[in-house]
């Protein structure tokens, strides 16, 4: 009964869609648990570039249930675009389903995402403004709309007049906008309800059914750990939980259906948002990562902000997630550097020290990594497919990461198409997973 799941130990975009979907090769099931389409997952098979926003990652492979769970805040409308422009591209979608438990988006989240952030001026978070913080809000303060609500005129209409009507005040100044005309919102919605009725599903009865016949399930997580409402860099965060724990409420699946954890990193670090990012590179070293890893948002296009990798940040997200292993990716945007800087402490104002992420926002504000400095690599290292075709720095870098940490890498990245990738010593049983269940 194995249930894996994948999860951002950073402040996400670390390649989680890649990874997922390798190991949906293997798997029966790809679940989605928490975030919306703030997420920019990108999968890149045979030459071919897809970025998902909702859709678990496993939809690439024919017949992989793919579920979209109660934990997940859905945009109908962009649910649906993204439906439309698989089946343009000849991608079987049949065997998704969507919870109905999971809540929507609504216009007006949208415009009270982008609103909050003018008002916050400088202080703004950065949101992708896809409306996922007042969406969670209003399932907070039960006043959400449901998935299963689509079903039902009345229902539907009556649950968005009492969701607006506490938020009269701060829509006041779009009051002639036609995407709050309640008629009209109400038929859009039904529309999306019928376009996606034949996927909804009781997900988490059918998750538990797979796992019950001992297949394997991989839960995709979206952003990353630092972006975590309770555990993130506060309030430069996401309004979900990415953390591991997260996958069983948002999956409706218990504890002990989890027997993996694998934590994705990059080899070094990026942040797209505002907020604290201690090893962040704001000089031309910044400048050339950025361009050599292509950072650049997948959801916004904004360019991502770039640093070093931040041992102290992973060994907190290993803490978080009870990682049982490290995928390290994007390790080929290294080659090149003479010396590489992996931050082991953090030194924060009036030379306090510090080996733990700092549970103080001003403290962690304050913060700047102290490094250690490792050997770098001048080869093109996106061919190797073992261990052994890596340099001996890259192999050593990989070394000093997991001992750090404390948790074995199962698997290396070197560039962004499926088969570009290095599986370690670690992470054999799971490369082998599908040929011992077929088998
Ligand atoms: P996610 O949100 O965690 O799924 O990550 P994104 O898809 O937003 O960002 C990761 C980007 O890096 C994508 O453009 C991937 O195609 C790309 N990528 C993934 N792994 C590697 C790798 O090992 N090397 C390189 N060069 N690119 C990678
Ligand atoms: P994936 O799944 C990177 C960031 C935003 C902002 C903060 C809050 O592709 O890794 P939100 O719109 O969620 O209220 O924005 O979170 N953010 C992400 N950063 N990758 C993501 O997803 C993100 N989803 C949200 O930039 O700083
Ligand atoms: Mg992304």
């Amino acid at each position: 009964m194995p249930g894996i799941v994948v999860v951002g130990a950073q402040w996400g975009d670390e390649g989680k869609g890649k990874i997922t979907d390798l190991l949906a090769e293997r798997a029966d099931a790809v679940v989605r648990f928490q975030g919306g389409n703030n997420a920019g997952h990108t999968i890149v098979h045979e030459g071919v570039t897809y970025k998902l926003h909702l859709m678990p990652s496993g939809i690439l492979h024919p017949g992989k249930l793919c579920v979209i769970g109660n934990g997940v805040v859905i945009d109908p409308k962009i649910l649906t675009d993204e439906l439309d422009d698989l089946r343009r591209r000849d991608i079987d979608t049949s065997a998704l389903r969507i919870s109905a438990n999971a809540h929507l988006i609504m216009p007006y989240h949208m415009l009270l995402d982008h609103a909050g952030e003018i008002k916050l001026g400088k202080l703004q978070i950065g949101t992708t403004r896809r409306g996922i913080g007042p969406c969670y809000s209003d399932k907070a303060a039960r006043l959400g709309i449901r998935v299963q609500d689509l079903l039902d005129e009345k229902i539907l209409k009556k649950k968005i007049v009492a969701a607006m009507e506490p938020k009269r005040l701060s829509l006041r100044e779009f009051a002639r906008d036609p995407r709050l005309d309640l008629q009209a919102m109400t038929e859009e919605y039904l529309t999306y309800g019928h376009r996606i009725k034949q996927y909804i599903a009781d997900t988490s009865r059918l998750v538990l059914e797979r796992l019950d016949d001992g297949e394997l399930v991989v839960f995709e997580g979206a952003q990353g750990t630092l972006l975590d409402i309770d555990h993130g860099t506060y309030p430069f965060v996401t309004s979900s939980n990415p953390i591991a724990g997260s996958a069983t409420i948002g999956a409706g699946v218990g504890p002990r259906d989890i027997t993996e954890v694998w934590g994705i990193t990059k080899a070094y670090s990026t942040r797209v948002g505002a907020g604290p990012f201690p090893t962040e590179l704001d000089d031309a070293l910044g400048e050339e990562l950025r361009e050599r890893g292509a950072e650049f948002g997948t959801t916004t296009g904004r360019p991502r902000r770039v640093g070093w990798l931040d041992l102290v940040a992973l060994r907190y997200a290993a803490r978080l997630n009870s990682l049982s292993a490290l995928v390290i990716t994007k390790l080929d945007v290294l080659s090149g550097q003479p010396t590489l800087r992996v931050a082991t402490r953090y030194r924060a104002d009036e030379g306090l020290e510090t080996d733990h992420f700092p549970y103080h926002q001003t403290v962690l504000h304050h913060s700047v990594g102290e490094y250690e400095e490792l050997p770098g690599w001048s080869e093109d290292i996106s061919d190797c497919r073992s261990e052994q075709d890596l340099p001996a720095a890259a192999r050593d870098y990989l070394r000093y990461v997991s001992e750090f940490v404390r948790v074995p890498i199962a698997l290396v990245s070197v560039g962004p198409a499926r088969e570009q990738v290095i599986w370690t010593q670690a992470g054999r049983s799971m490369q082998g997973y599908g040929a011992r269940a077929a088998a």
